[in-house]
């Protein structure tokens, strides 16, 4: 009971929150789901409580549902600023006229069965700012009475929660992904085996016979199977690439141990040197996604040269201060990998 006895309210303890997320934070406790007034009319607009609301950066309507359509009888000054639409545009309007192409209709249903059963809702729900903007608005509303128990108003007070939801939505699209990658790597990898195993039984096969007639087929196979193990490394590649893993890495080691891998993908053409210069200290780096950048690398250099030639793979130590921004990187010491 608030103002000896001018109006009662009815505490939401929670009720009236079935959505599952509240924009205010906990579960509402202590704000009224329902109210009971003793003085009806909007014409009392000179004490401190009017001021609050029209101060408060929270968009409130009243409307009436004692008129056709349930229309606003008042709108603050917040809700203008919300909706972009000026005082005289929305007094006498029904408040759908936020709602637009891509309005959830079951979220609109949510409201209307609130309103014609007379008691609070709390729905997020799409709409649209006049300029057409869409913004999720988590709207509350709530029935308010007379003392005889008739229907006067319904008050609403809208929150935009846009930013709220497109950083959930990223978050999930980022979980997405992530799990794409996973399954991706995994398939990746073990496709990637069986390759291996074609490929070695092809070039046995190879090197067992000089039959042009089954040299031919089995070369083909060869050649598909090397871009098949090719495919699957871009894949591995796309998979890691949705989680990076970071961490203290010798390249030179790295070179070395991949150094096989080089060579077998790149073919008996191209000859690969090693450039590396010792004592590089670690570097912070993804080594799977290295190792899938400098094998990359190397397959277009291959593709570049069908005559043959010369890969050289180096590192160095490199001090980036006054040139650190034309490398887009903050100054520091880094390790350079070049291939040439
Ligand atoms: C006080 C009050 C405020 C409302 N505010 C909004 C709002 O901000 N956005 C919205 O989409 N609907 C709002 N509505 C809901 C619509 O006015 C309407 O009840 C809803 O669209 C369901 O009715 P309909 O199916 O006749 O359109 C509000 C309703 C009331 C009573």
């Amino acid at each position: 009971m608030q103002g000896e006895g001018q109006s009662i309210g009815i505490p939401a303890a929670g009720e009236h929150e079935n959505v599952s997320y509240n924009p205010t934070g906990g579960p509402g406790i202590h704000h009224w789901q329902e109210a009971t007034i003793t003085k009806a009319g909007l014409g009392e607009r000179g004490n401190v409580f009017f001021a609050a609301i029209e101060m408060t950066r929270m968009p409130i309507v009243l409307t009436d549902p004692n008129l056709p359509d349930n229309p606003i009888v008042f709108a603050n000054r917040a809700f203008q600023d919300l909706t972009g639409y000026q005082e005289d545009e929305v007094l006498g309007r029904n408040c759908r006229f936020l709602q637009g192409a891509h309005t959830d209709r079951e979220a609109v249903a949510e409201l209307r069965d609130a309103v014609s059963e007379h008691r609070a809702v709390s729905v997020e729900l799409l709409n649209y700012k006049r300029d057409g903007t869409p913004f999720w608005n988590a709207c509350f509303l709530a029935p308010v009475f007379d003392t005889d128990g008739k229907l006067l108003y319904f008050f609403a007070s809208q929150l935009d929660v846009t930013r709220r939801r497109t950083s959930e939505q990223a978050f999930r699209q980022a979980q997405k992904m992530e799990s794409i990658g996973q399954l991706t790597a995994g398939l990746a990898h073990d496709f990637n085996n069986l390759l291996q195993v074609v490929s070695g039984n092809l070039e046995l096969a190879l090197s067992r016979t000089d039959d042009e007639s089954l040299r031919r087929p089995l070369e083909n196979a060869s050649r598909a199977a090397e871009r098949g193990s090719k495919l699957t490394k871009q894949l591995l590649a796309f998979a890691r690439k949705t989680r990076l893993e970071a961490k203290p890495t010798n390249l030179n080691n790295l070179i070395v141990e991949f150094g096989e891998m080089l060579e077998n993908s790149v073919g008996p053409q191209v000859e690969v040197q090693l450039n590396l210069r010792p004592r590089v200290p670690a570097a912070l780096v993804d080594p799977v996604h290295l190792e899938m950048a400098v094998l990359n690398v190397l397959i277009n250099a291959r593709d570049a040269m069908p005559k043959g030639g010369c890969v050289t793979i180096g590192t160095s130590k490199m001090h980036l201060n006054g040139n650190a921004a034309a490398h887009h990187l903050p100054p520091g010491d880094y390790v350079a990998h070049d291939q040439g």
